[in-house]
């Protein structure tokens, strides 16, 4: 295996943390029962360019259950677990290219790393792997079968490629998946953004100010969760649904550059550029936090916010303090990277555990309908998103009400009315 990884050797603590994990990645985990009785990916060549993590682990492991070959690489440079990736090299036959920390070109380079491959599924988390394929190797798009993209600044990339008349294959935006979106973005991002910014600074959040810019999947959780640490909780929204939704849930809605004035700490929560920029910082109180945990370092004008600086220094790890002319001090979290994955671990396996199911059942749906999908982005398909539901269900131990036959009848009538 030509694996690039920080030490080999840290391979037995990733072994015990993915079991760890595994633990709570039950859904996943009867997948990967069938698929080694199955086969369904025999001999496909998968490349993935997720956050090497342990939950990423444990889909790894459920897709070369199904016979697949895996080449992984890292979706942010700041998102590795150096020993899950250890290990993921060292067990499991996978060819892994991450070492976390590391800088652009070598990301890239470990992008190539798997485009060499020559992969047939390509498996992306914000469509880097996708569009580094388009733009710099059309000669291989060809031989991909189709591919899946798991968050929403890679979907939106993705639709502008189809708009564009550019995409070249088929792929399967789990990220629409309800038991992707509505779990992981709200109730994963909500709780390890906390943990990414309580883990990096030990602030205390009761009392203090938190501002949530963006009210949509990941806001309403982050807010949600500040809010129940005694945060007071101000967001700040552009779409007029979103932003009314937070007024009635009780958050304080106000226009970023009121906003700034006020807020403690700031998370920006929107897959939009520069939500953060000059101005803002301009006016921002001494001691003001600010961190990212939308999917690209562009939310927050860090080249703006560093050239302001007089002084830079790292006072905790993941924590850069700005010293403004004046005097003031704002600390940039993890560089502006995704805070709970730079600075905390990323989402709680449980509920990734939902969205690797969606895409362990997207790939094999990709292999096994290949002649008949369009180039385009696609859903995940209705029932399998509802089995996910319902084996999330099962594994928590929950179980729910059937409707009876009148009640079926009753539902699918018109006549019956006041
Ligand atoms: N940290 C993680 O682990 C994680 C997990 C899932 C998604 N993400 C990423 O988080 C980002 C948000 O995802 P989502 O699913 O919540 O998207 P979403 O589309 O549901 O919500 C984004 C919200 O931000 C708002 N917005 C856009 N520009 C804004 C601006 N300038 N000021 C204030 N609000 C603005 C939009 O109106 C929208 O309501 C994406 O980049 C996504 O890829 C990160």
């Amino acid at each position: 295996m030509d694996c690039d990884v920080k030490d080999i050797d840290l391979a037995e603590k990733g072994r015990a943390r993915i079991e760890w994990a595994a633990a709570e990645m039950r859904v996943l985990g009867l997948i990967r029962e069938r698929f080694e009785k199955e086969k369904p990916l025999d001999g496909i060549r998968i490349g993935a360019c997720l956050h090497v993590t342990t939950e990423t682990a444990n889909l790894v492991r459920t897709l070369v259950a199904g016979g697949a070959d895996v080449y992984l690489c890292a979706s942010n440079p700041l998102s590795t677990q150096d020993d899950t990736a250890a290990a993921l090299c060292e067990d499991d036959n996978v060819w892994v290219y991450a070492i976390k920390g590391e800088d652009n070109e070598t990301y890239y380079r470990h992008l190539n790393a798997v485009l060499d491959k020559h992969p047939q599924v390509t498996m992306d988390d914000g469509c880097d792997l996708v569009s580094t394929l388009h733009k710099e190797r059309p000669d291989q798009l060809a031989e991909v079968i189709g591919g899946t993209e798991e968050t929403t600044t890679g979907v939106i990339r993705l639709r502008a490629m189809a708009h564009d008349g550019v995409l070249a294959y088929p792929v399967i935006a789990v990220n629409d998946a309800n038991t992707k979106h509505m779990f992981d973005n709200r109730f994963g991002t909500g709780q390890s953004t906390i943990d990414g910014i309580v883990r990096a600074t030990n602030l205390l959040l009761a009392g203090r100010t938190v501002v949530v810019c963006g009210y949509g999947m990941c806001g309403r959780g982050v807010a949600s969760r500040a809010r129940g640490l005694g945060a007071r909780v101000i967001v700040t929204e552009v779409a007029p649904l979103n932003a009314l939704e937070a007024v009635m849930e009780g958050f304080e809605v106000l226009p970023i550059r009121e906003a700034a004035r006020v807020g403690d700490i700031f998370v920006t929560v929107t897959g939009d550029t520069h939500v953060l920029a000059r101005e803002h910082f301009e006016v921002m109180k001494d001691g003001a936090v600010v961190a990212n945990s939308g999917h690209f370092d562009v939310e927050i004008d860090k080249e703006a916010l560093a050239d302001m600086a007089v002084e830079v220094r790292r006072v905790r790890d993941f924590v850069d303090e700005h010293r403004m002319p004046d005097g003031r001090r704002i600390s940039l979290l993890a560089e502006g990277r995704l805070v709970n994955l730079g600075a905390a671990e990323g989402h709680p396996a449980a509920v990734m555990d939902m969205s690797f199911a969606n895409q362990a059942l997207a790939v094999e749906h990709l292999v096994k309908n290949r002649k008949d999908m369009d180039v385009a982005v696609h859903g995940v398909p209705a029932d399998l998103d509802a089995d996910v539901a319902r084996l999330k269900l099962s594994s928590m131990g929950v179980e729910i009400d059937r409707l009876t036959s009148e009640q079926e009848q009753y539902l699918a009538s018109w006549e019956q009315g006041t």
